[in-house]
């Protein structure tokens, strides 16, 4: 039997090819049917490989989750972006490749998350999920967030209905 090791770390640019796959087949699979197709292509299609390599060197916070040396996962955080909510951090993405979901890693990259944002000095946070991704509702929910507030994201002209969770 062999162990593979399990690594959270900070993404360096030479991660970026491989985050771009797991945006590209996380997106798919939990957005297919529920964003416009066009629309889902395009939002794809913007960040391959060069764009994560800029959002890394440009000091985004991107964590990425390593199993035995692939990534299987990536997690962007920073500054809670709504003004409304007075919750300081926010988990803006968290992301498994499809073949890595289910066993409890979105968990670990969940908690990893949290954690850098209350070493960056931020108290609290916010996720927000689209109301139709059922699965994400389910694992924030799991985790311990109450919704508090909606709004609305508007996709080819398809409105979506999106939950914000918060953590104090
Ligand atoms: C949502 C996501 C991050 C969860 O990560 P994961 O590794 O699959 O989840 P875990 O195995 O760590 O599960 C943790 C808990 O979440 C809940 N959960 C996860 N997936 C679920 C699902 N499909 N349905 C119901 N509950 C689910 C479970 O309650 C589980 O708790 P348990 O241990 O009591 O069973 C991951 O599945 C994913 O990347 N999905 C696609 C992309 C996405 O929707 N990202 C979030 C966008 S806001």
């Amino acid at each position: 039997m062999t162990t593979l090791a399990i690594d959270i770390r900070k993404a360096e640019p030479r991660d970026a090819d491989a985050i771009a796959a797991v945006h590209h087949e996380a997106w798919m699979g939990a957005y297919c049917g529920i964003i416009p197709h066009r629309a889902l292509a395009r939002m794809i299609n913007r960040r391959g490989g060069d764009w994560w390599a800029g959002a890394i060197r440009r000091a985004a916070s991107v964590l990425v989750i390593e199993i035995g040396g692939t990534i299987a996962g990536y997690a962007t955080i920073g500054r809670n972006r709504a003004r409304q909510l007075p919750q300081q951090g926010e988990i803006y993405e968290l992301y498994l490749k499809p073949e890595y979901q289910g066993v409890g890693l979105g968990r670990r990259l969940f908690s990893a998350a949290r954690r850098k944002l209350v070493g960056h000095g931020l108290n609290g946070m916010v996720v927000w999920a689209l109301e139709e991704n059922h699965s994400a509702v389910a694992f924030y929910a799991g985790a311990g967030g109450r919704d508090v507030a909606e709004g609305v994201e508007v996709f080819d002209q398809k409105a979506l209905k999106k939950i914000a969770f918060v953590w104090d």
